[in-house]
């Protein structure tokens, strides 16, 4: 494990970015996976920019994390419609080149598209980079506390301090309560993952998933064994590291 403490978050995001594009360009058909959420969109700008003058997007594909469950993917607020915005249409990319996991229809549906989704990420070569969030309970995707090391594509149960992190984009409807997350076993997979974390919030889960036993109390913690994980942060996302 690689941590990079920077001055601030932008230079964090711009940081990551040299290096996930740097990773991409070594590969003929680069895979990125992407996660949700504010902590990466500054690298996935900077990336843009790099991927520009650098990478052949023509060969880029791209796989989310997770998604909402029941959750409409033309609605503004789901990962489908987070993932086009910030990735699909600045990076120019098609739309079958950037997967997003199913969240809608039956439950059958729904685990019969999650394996499917296996073997679609197995069968693009695996993931060269998977680029990670922390939820402020170490969640990774939406691993929650519990998810096991093995885990794969699945329906989870979101937590409650989830719930209450994500309401901001869905008030004043409820969060959806449960979703699809790739596993921790499939994050594990992925050749080389990059983690970003910013601000004071976010400070007690770093420590614990940087500093702190692995334990699926804190599903950060269990990449602490990742041949190839480097995390970027801000000073104060750092500020409990010892
Ligand atoms: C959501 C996403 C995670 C993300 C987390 C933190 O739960 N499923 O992938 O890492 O939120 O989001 P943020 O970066 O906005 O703090």
């Amino acid at each position: 494990m690689n941590v990079i403490v920077c001055d601030t978050p932008e230079e964090a995001g711009a940081r990551a970015a040299v290096l996930v594009a740097a990773i991409l360009r070594q590969r003929p058909n680069p895979v990125l996976g992407v996660a949700t959420g504010e902590s990466p969109l500054r690298m996935y700008a900077a990336l843009r920019e790099l991927v520009r003058d650098s990478v052949d997007v023509s060969h880029l594909r791209v796989f989310a994390l997770d998604e909402y469950l029941g959750l409409d993917p033309a609605r503004p607020d789901s990962f489908h419609s987070v993932v086009h915005r910030e990735i699909t249409l600045p990076f120019g990319l098609h739309e079958a080149a950037v997967s997003v996991p199913n969240g809608i229809g039956t439950e059958k549906r729904v685990m019969a598209d999650a394996a499917e989704y296996e073997t679609a990420i197995a069968a693009a070569g695996g993931v060269d980079v998977q680029v990670v969030g922390i939820g402020v309970n170490g969640h990774i995707g939406f691993n929650e506390p519990g998810s096991p090391k093995d885990s794969r594509t699945r329906i989870v149960m979101l937590a409650p301090e989830t719930l209450a992190a994500n309401a901001r984009f869905f008030t004043p409807e409820p969060v959806p309560p449960r979703a699809v997350s790739q596993g921790i076993g499939t994050i594990l997979e992925a050749r080389n993952i990059v983690l970003l974390a910013n601000g004071l919030r976010k400070a007690e889960a770093v420590r614990a998933a940087v500093q702190g036993r692995e334990t699926v109390d804190v599903p950060a913690s269990l990449l602490q064994g990742h041949p190839s994980l480097q995390v970027f942060l801000d000073r104060d996302a750092a500020s409990l590291l010892s």
